[in-house]
């Protein structure tokens, strides 16, 4: 059995080894791709393995097809919106995720650059504190409920709205449970989007939405690019010169964003997951459900 750790951005030595471990233990053959620039090198290296581990590494129809041995991939983490699940099912590949495994890293990100933000990007000027702000979190899968926990660390006011997630675990976890998204954005001084990219999601943050937050509102994205209505964006923040825009995953219309100057940051690259710890956790379950699979046909974590 081969299997190819395929990542654009690399893990940390500490999760390659760790993988390693797992995978020679099992008495499979471990290689790695990393930082390649091309999809011919991620084409090429696929060519003879049964199992592949992948980041946010994009395996469309043709990565699939040119993989005939492949029979897994696993991508270590939690959104699977980077893998052409139809074109997997159809070559009879499982496809699974990590959930929660890199949930604290994210949530961590997103206070960092909270901070970041509300002191003024560090430029001197006096800023503000996140204590006692009220901050709204979409979605509450293991990211939102991370952010949760650490905000009320903050003595911030927390609110969470999530269409999937039913109320009384919300308020199990200390959060306000708002009844709408319109609510949350409405009501919260900052919002945090912890949504998949889904064609539900897809440019769901849009002007309408953003457009009822509150005079100063934050809005960080540490989930996806897609979930953003980018042109819309743009032009309420072109009206509105109270809102701010903080995102770890750089938007297509980066170079527009940036004329904001002190109401936009943006990650040079996505940073959330980018942690010792995370790489870690997410990297030996992607390891540990390969040989669960393979050896036992164990599926639980498939998403196709
Ligand atoms: C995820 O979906 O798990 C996060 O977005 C992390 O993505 P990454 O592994 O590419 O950093």
């Amino acid at each position: 059995m081969k299997v190819l750790i395929a990542t654009e951005k690399p893990f940390a030595e500490a999760a390659v080894n760790g993988i390693r471990k797992i995978i020679e233990g099992a008495g499979f053959q471990l290689v790695l791709l990393e930082k390649y620039t091309d999809k011919t090198q991620l084409i090429k290296a696929v060519s003879d393995v049964d199992a592949l581990i992948i980041r946010s590494d994009k395996i469309d129809a043709e990565v699939i097809s040119a993989a005939p041995q492949l029979k897994i991939v696993v991508r270590a983490g939690a959104g699977y919106d980077n893998v052409d699940l139809k074109a997997a099912t159809a070559h009879n590949v499982v496809v699974m995720n990590t959930p929660g495994q890199n949930a604290n890293a994210v949530a961590e990100l997103v206070f960092g650059l909270l901070v970041y933000t509300v002191r003024n990007f560090y430029n001197g000027k006096s800023g503000s504190e996140l204590k006692g702000r009220h901050l709204g979190i979409l979605a509450f899968g293991n990211v939102g409920r991370n952010v949760a926990r650490i905000a009320k660390g903050f003595g911030m006011e927390v609110s969470a709205y999530d269409a999937y997630c039913p109320t009384d675990v919300i308020e199990a976890a200390g959060v306000h449970a708002a009844k709408s998204q319109d609510e949350l954005f409405e009501t919260c001084d900052i919002v945090s989007l912890h949504i998949p990219a889904t064609a539900e999601t897809n440019q769901s943050i849009n002007r309408v939405i953003v457009g009822k937050m509150k005079k100063g509102g934050i809005l960080i994205n540490t989930a996806r690019k897609e979930v953003i209505n980018e042109p819309e964006l743009i032009a309420l923040m072109s009206e509105r010169n109270d809102l701010k825009y903080i995102t770890d995953i750089k938007p297509d219309a980066d170079a527009e964003f940036s004329k904001f100057q002190d109401r936009y940051f943006s990650t040079p690259k996505k940073m959330g997951a980018q942690t010792t710890e995370a790489n870690t956790n997410a990297g030996l379950a992607a390891a540990r459900q390969i040989v669960a699979y393979i050896n036992e046909g164990v599926t639980q974590f498939k998403v196709n």
